[in-house]
């Protein structure tokens, strides 16, 4: 069988055979039979806006894989700082590298006391974190204007060390402005996600100690959240980079787009819909108003799994690490009732709706004692990575300025009106 298509354009009769390659058909072949008749795909669901050796998903199967490693053995055998070296350099780090890229993340951890005392502190007092976040590292670009010369590779390794390391510490501080308690600096002494969990709670000890299986909990989570290829947020990275902007620019942009509810705003969303759900005994006609179309069912469907997301399966295994420490989420009643309910009925059999990542994610955050704002933010953090790798390969691949077309159905053209006449 040919591994090709052939299109005809039926006003010329004039036909065009198309190789297949690595499951796409090049739009600048179809371009040469068809010029101006451009493909209409407001939402992308039919286009590869680039080729990337990233991550893999098989959204029919339930599979996920970072350079070509299991989501799975991944969140068992590995740490997040790991998996993102891992997805920016595109192998896992000898012992070596492994040293010297911990040493130089811990080494960017923290912030010019500008962007605290100045920036941070300057929002109204209950600023949503995620928004004072998005704004934290688009104004970080003005304090590293050397981020600009991004056509050497040492000065991006400056600044994807920096994103990556900077994050927690950010996040941490939006955190602390927003419930009025004093900004806690850096623990170079503690690894990444432990200094994190430091930032967020340490009040009067001298040294913060996480817990264990929370930290370890809290790493998984983020190796799970590190990549997920052209999301919306990846895809928006890629965009803005396209056009040689910064990467703080560009990565804002992303974390605007991941500041949705139908992208990372879905963990939020899904602990408020349970909360208003309020007790198993008003699931069923919770769902019967989803079916009827008055809401979606927070955390369930994906563009790209047809199957459950494999990240859920593994959070859910992680919920169990954490309430063993915390106890119960009572929420988890109400999840696991909506879940079963949902994976018998026919509406979300037949559109194949299952769990997705963030499903079950908000209800082990908000048993750490996270407040539910902060949520998106968590997911941001290691998001950064994956959003970083794609920006480094863009920058291999040299790609065009990213320049979709439309299909312009206003009106004609018409006389100008003067006000009085109108
Ligand atoms: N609840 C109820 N119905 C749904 C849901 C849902 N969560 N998701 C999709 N559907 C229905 C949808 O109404 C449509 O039905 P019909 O064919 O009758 O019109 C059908 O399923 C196909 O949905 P779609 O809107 O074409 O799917 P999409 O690929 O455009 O949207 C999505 C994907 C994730 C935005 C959507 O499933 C959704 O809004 N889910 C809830 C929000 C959510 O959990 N988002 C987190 C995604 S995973 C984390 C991340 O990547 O950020």
């Amino acid at each position: 069988m040919a591994e090709s298509v052939t299109i005809t354009d039926n006003r010329t009769g004039e036909s065009l055979e198309i190789p297949i390659v690595d499951g796409g058909v090049d739009s600048s072949q179809w371009k040469k039979l068809l010029g101006n008749t451009w493909f209409y795909d407001p939402a992308y669901t039919q286009t590869a806006a680039t080729s990337s050796a990233i991550t893999e998903i098989d959204g029919e199967n339930g599979i996920l894989r970072y350079r070509g490693y299991p989501i799975e053995e991944l969140a068992e055998k590995s740490s997040y700082l790991e998996v993102a070296y891992l997805l920016i350099f595109g192998e896992l780090p000898t012992e070596d590298q492994f040293a010297e890229w911990v040493h130089d993340i811990t080494y960017h951890t923290f912030i010019h006391e500008n962007v605290r005392k100045r920036f941070l502190e300057g929002f109204h007092h209950d600023a949503h974190p995620m928004g004072m976040l998005v704004s934290a590292i688009a104004a970080l670009s003005t304090f590293y204007p050397n981020a600009k010369e991004i056509d050497d590779e040492d000065n991006r390794y400056r600044q994807t060390v920096r994103l990556i390391a900077k994050m927690p510490t950010l996040a941490a501080a939006c955190h602390r402005f927003s419930v009025g308690q004093p900004f806690v600096y850096p623990d170079n002494s503690l690894g990444f996600t432990a200094n994190f969990l430091s930032m967020m709670w340490k009040i009067a000890e001298p040294r913060y100690d996480a817990n264990y299986a929370l930290a370890h909990a809290l790493d998984t989570l983020f190796i799970l959240h590190a990549d997920h290829e052209l999301n919306c947020g990846t895809a928006t990275m890629r965009m803005i980079a396209s056009s040689n902007s910064d990467p703080y620019s560009s990565a804002a942009g992303a974390a605007a787009a991941l500041y949705g509810p139908r992208h990372g705003g879905a963990n939020e969303a899904v602990i408020r819909m349970l909360n208003r759900i309020g007790s198993i005994d008003n699931v069923n006609s919770f769902v019967e108003g989803v079916k009827n179309g008055d809401e979606k069912l927070m955390g369930f469907g994906h563009r790209v799994y047809k199957n459950y997301d494999p990240r859920a399966r593994i959070i859910k295994q992680t919920a169990d690490e954490v309430f063993a420490v915390t106890g119960k989420n009572p929420l988890l009643d109400i999840a696991l009732k909506l879940e079963e309910v949902a994976l018998e009925d026919d509406y979300f059999k037949s559109r194949k709706l299952y769990p997705n990542v963030d499903f079950y994610s908000g209800l082990i955050y908000q048993a750490m004692g996270f407040p539910t704002e902060m949520f998106t933010v968590l997911f941001a953090i290691p998001r950064m990575s994956g959003w970083l790798a794609h920006w480094k390969e863009l920058m291999e691949q040299d790609q065009k300025i990213a320049r979709p077309r439309q299909l312009y159905v206003g009106a004609g053209e018409r006389s100008f009106v003067e006000l009085g006449d109108r």
